[in-house]
C-alpha cells in the first residue's frame, strides 16, 4: 500500500438518541478503518451492528458522535459527488421513470442530454432492464427497482462506490452476473468500493478485503485479507474459497451468539 488511505475512519462512533427511550442507543463504538485506494472491501457483520450506519457516515449522511473519517485525507463534511450510494432500500424518485432515475446523476454533473440519454441506455441495458426505461419505480418490482439503482449510481461514475447489500433482492443467475459485471467495472475504473453483505460466499467473492464487525456496538473485529492464486475457473468450488468461508463464517457465529447471550442477559434484568 503506497500513500494515504482513501477513506479512513479514525475511532468513529454513533450514537443515537431514541425517542420514548431514556438511554442514548450507540450504534458503532470505536471503529478504525482504512480503505484503500481503488480497492473493493466487502463488510460483513451480524443483522443491526451497524453496518448501513457505517455507510451513511462515509456517505456523509449523517455525522459522527466521536472520531473522524476521512476522505483523501480531508474530514468529510456531508454528501458529494465523489461518492454514489446504493441503499439498501431501493431510493428512487418516484416521479421520474427508470432511465430518468439513472440519468438523474449525470445531470448533477452536468453531463449533456444526448450523452445523459446514451449513458442511461446502457446501463439500463447493463443491469438486464432492456425495455422497461419508460416504467415508474412503482411500475417494477422490488428487484427491478433495486436494478435501477445500481445502473444510477453506476452510470454516475463517482470514485467512491458504496452499496448497502444491493444484490440481496435479486435472484440467484441476475445476482452472479452484477457480480462479474461490477467486478470487471471494478478492474477497469480503479473505483474504491465499499460493499455490505449478508451473503458470506458473496463477500469472499467480491472483496479482496473483508471487514467482519462485531455485534452492536459494531467495531471491526478482523479484516481477511482475500488472495487467489488464479481466479480461473469456478473460484467458489475451490478449496481456497471454502477456507476463507469457513473462517468468516466461523467469526460471524461468534458474533451472533455473544449477541444472543447479551439479548437474553438484558431480557433477564427486565423480568
Ligand atoms: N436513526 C436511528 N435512530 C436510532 N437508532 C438507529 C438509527 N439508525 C440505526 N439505528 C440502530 O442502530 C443499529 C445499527 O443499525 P444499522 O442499520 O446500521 O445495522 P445494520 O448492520 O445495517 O443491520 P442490517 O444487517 O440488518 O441491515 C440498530 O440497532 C438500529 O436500530
Ligand atoms: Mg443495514
Amino acid at each position: 500500500m503506497s500513500g494515504q488511505p482513501k477513506i479512513a475512519l479514525r475511532g468513529v462512533s454513533k450514537v443515537f438518541d431514541v425517542r420514548g427511550e431514556g438511554e442514548p442507543f450507540t450504534a458503532i463504538h470505536g471503529v478504525d478503518l482504512d480503505v484503500r485506494e481503488g480497492e473493493f472491501l466487502t463488510l460483513v457483520g451480524p443483522s443491526g451492528c451497524g453496518k448501513s450506519t457505517l455507510l451513511d457516515l462515509i456517505a456523509g449522511l449523517t455525522t459522527a458522535t466521536a472520531g473522524e473519517i476521512l476522505l483523501d485525507g480531508a474530514p468529510i463534511t456531508g454528501p458529494g459527488l465523489d461518492r454514489g450510494i446504493v441503499f439498501q432500500q431501493y431510493a428512487l424518485f418516484p416521479w421520474r421513470t427508470a432511465l430518468a432515475n439513472i440519468e438523474f446523476g449525470l445531470e448533477a454533473k452536468g453531463v449533456p442530454r444526448r450523452e445523459r440519454a446514451e449513458a442511461a441506455r446502457r446501463y439500463l441495458d447493463l443491469v438486464g432492464l432492456n425495455g422497461f426505461g419508460g416504467r415508474y419505480p412503482h411500475e417494477l418490482s422490488g428487484g427491478m427497482r433495486q436494478r435501477v439503482a445500481i445502473a444510477r449510481s453506476l452510470a454516475f461514475d463517482p470514485d467512491v462506490l458504496l452499496m448497502d447489500e444491493p444484490f440481496a433482492a435479486l435472484d440467484a443467475q441476475t445476482r452472479e452476473s452484477l457480480q462479474e459485471e461490477l467486478l470487471r467495472i471494478w478492474e477497469q475504473t480503479n473505483k474504491t468500493i465499499v460493499f455490505i453483505t449478508h451473503g458470506i460466499d458473496e463477500a469472499v467473492y467480491l472483496g479482496r478485503r473483508v471487514a467482519v464487525m462485531t455485534s452492536r456496538p459494531g467495531r471491526v473485529k478482523e479484516i481477511v485479507t482475500v488472495d487467489f492464486a488464479s481466479r480461473e475457473g469456478d473460484l467458489r468450488a475451490g478449496p481456497r474459497f471454502g477456507e476463507y468461508r469457513h473462517h468468516i463464517w466461523t467469526l460471524l457465529r461468534d458474533e451472533v451468539a455473544a449477541a444472543q447471550a447479551d439479548e437474553r442477559k438484558v431480557v433477564g434484568s427486565h423480568g
